[in-house]
């Protein structure tokens, strides 16, 4: 998902920090992608909305969590991530929205809770978990540890939403899907590479590199494997796709 970066633009961030600073994420990733604000929107409308105990994995700046805070009026979100600097932004918006007392910011490696879930005490028994644009930094045997703790982490009845990047299907719908992006940006009054000039250098950062995507396939073999009985793609958009499902039939 991470644009290549600019050459002239020196600044070391995290894998999906995405921009060099980090008060251009709102805006940038807006011009980046594709339908954002639709893509979150389907992760939420996916979540009970009387979910109660919600987990984020790579919260960032907290579009998510606060999308999910205005439309589960019970739920609390404990929202993870490794950048300080993610988190900090993330905190100011969830204050400024009224919602501090539901909302508690973590900072860690979501890999390292999947690789050694006893160092890491964030709870159980979660009604749901979520997660955008993050995961796919973890390679793919990571991903299936962390989907395997994801599983263990959650109630009986409990589900788990993902909106990632996907490796394109072949080679000429990676050039679709590209192109796909270019005219996005061009709607938003921009070309990507005018967005792409504020992205960041990314350096390998804990269990996460820079993008490694995987298939829809992979991801829907890997749910499965990992305990998910309900699995489905509520929304696909070129090359993002918000996938997950449920521990029980639904
Ligand atoms: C592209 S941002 C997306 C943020 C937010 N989910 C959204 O959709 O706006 C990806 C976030 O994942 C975080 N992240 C990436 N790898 C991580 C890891 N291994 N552990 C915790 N956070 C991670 C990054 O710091 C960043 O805040």
């Amino acid at each position: 998902m991470d644009a290549k970066p600019d050459a002239s633009n020196m600044q070391k961030i995290f894998p999906g920090e995405v921009f060099a600073n980090t008060a251009d994420f709102d805006a940038g990733i807006r011009q980046l992608l594709p339908r954002y604000d639709e893509m979150l929107e389907v992760i939420t409308r996916c979540l009970p909305s009387t979910s109660r105990r919600i987990l984020e994995l790579g919260c960032g700046t907290g579009e998510v969590s606060l999308k999910i805070l205005n439309r589960c009026p019970d739920a609390e979100v404990v929202a993870l991530d490794y950048s300080p600097r993610m988190l900090q932004f993330a905190q100011a918006k969830i204050t400024a929205a009224g919602y501090q007392n539901r909302w508690s910011g973590v900072e860690a490696d979501f890999g390292d809770w999947a690789d050694n879930p006893e160092k890491l005490n964030i709870g159980s028994e979660f009604d749901a978990c979520v997660s955008s644009l993050a995961i796919h930094h973890l390679n793919d045997e990571m991903k299936f540890k962390l989907f395997q703790q994801i599983a263990a982490s959650l109630i009986s009845s409990g589900c788990f939403w993902n909106a990632d990047p996907i490796l394109p299907e072949s080679p000429v719908l990676a050039e679709v899907y590209k192109a796909a992006r270019e005219d996005w940006a061009a709607q938003q009054g921009k070309t990507l590479a005018e967005v792409r000039a504020k992205v960041g250098t990314s350096v390998t950062q804990g269990y996460s590199s820079q993008d490694q995507l995987a298939s829809l396939d992979t991801h829907i073999q890997m749910l499965t494997k990992a305990g998910f009985v309900t699995v489905a793609v509520p929304w696909k958009y070129y090359g993002l796709a918000v996938f997950g499902g449920w521990l029980c039939r639904f």
